[in-house]
């Protein structure tokens, strides 16, 4: 699909979003919130439900939960507009109340569908009901920062997902909070393990071992390939198995919080046959 096909096809959908009267949600919204973002992105984020704010300005994420994503993604030097945000029920329930099973099943084709078009390496669940979707059995106060494979019945062909708490969650809660801010700081570090997962050309021993040296001494990592190998052995990833945990948040957060002062992830544009290492990775 090219660039101009994707973002038709994503417009068509919002249009029969906002035009929708699939389940009741329909009856009380204000405006349905398709979602919104970079058509050529690599990530996408999906929270449970449009709240009181989105449902007035007909946008995701625009509340006190909102600017918390859009804070968190600032810690990565990521912009919400780099990314894909939708939800899993595109109308706001109401009272904020949990959608109910048949109305996620009505709305779940239009995320489908989004994700058919976007074809993303990651994404990122936020919260619980929008983690069911991908992972049924995971469970969100142990599963939260882990990453695992996507069943390509969701739309999304070749894609690891990345469960975390929802920001509204972390507002209430100083504990979730901390758990959010060190499940995001991996965000970069898996977005590159999930480049890897599309593209399977595993890191050799002697990559890793080559890579590692450098680390310790503070230079960066030169290449995709080379940066792939560096977060892999850092996170002692082996292999992505479908439904099998490869890494976690926690483990990746820490380890580069010990082994690099800083790392930057940049997203790149879906179908970017390799993107300039110089502005992919920087480790210093
Ligand atoms: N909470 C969500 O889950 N989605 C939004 O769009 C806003 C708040
Ligand atoms: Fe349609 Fe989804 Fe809105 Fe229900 S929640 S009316 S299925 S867009």
């Amino acid at each position: 699909m090219t660039d101009d096909e994707r973002a038709a096809a994503l417009e068509t959908i919002a249009g029969e979003v906002r035009a929708c009267t699939r389940c009741r949600l329909h009856e009380t919204r204000t405006r349905a919130v398709p979602g919104e973002g970079n058509p050529d992105t690599e990530v996408v984020l999906v929270g449970e439900g449009p709240g009181m704010h989105e449902d007035r300005q007909g946008r995701p994420f625009v509340g006190r939960a909102g600017d918390l994503l859009t804070r968190h993604l600032g810690l990565i030097g990521w912009d919400r507009r780099d990314v894909f945000i939708t939800n899993v029920v595109k109308c706001r329930p109401p009272e904020n109340r949990d959608p109910e099973p048949d109305e996620v099943a009505a709305c779940y084709p239009y995320l489908q569908r989004q994700l058919e078009a976007l074809d993303p390496a990651l994404i990122v669940t936020l919260g619980r009901h929008s983690m069911a979707r991908f992972l049924p059995d995971a469970r969100i106060s142990r599963d939260h920062g882990t990453l695992r494979s996507v069943d390509p019945a969701t739309g999304a062909r070749r894609a690891l997902v990345y469960p975390m708490f929802h920001p509204a969650a972390a507002l209430r809660s100083p504990d979730v909070a901390h758990q959010s801010e060190a499940d995001i700081l991996a965000v970069p570090a898996v977005l590159l393990e999930a480049r890897g997962y599309r593209e399977p050309a595993e890191p050799t021993v002697a990559e890793s071992a080559s890579v590692l040296p450098d680390l310790a001494g503070g230079s960066a990592a030169e290449t995709p390939a080379a940066a792939r190998a560096t977060v892999a052995t850092v996170a002692t990833v082996a292999t992505v198995a479908t439904g099998a945990t490869v890494a976690t948040g926690a483990t990746v957060a820490s380890a580069l919080r010990e082994e690099l002062v800083a790392a930057t992830v940049a997203v790149h544009p879906a179908g970017d046959p390799e993107p300039d290492p110089a502005d992919q990775l920087t480790l210093f």
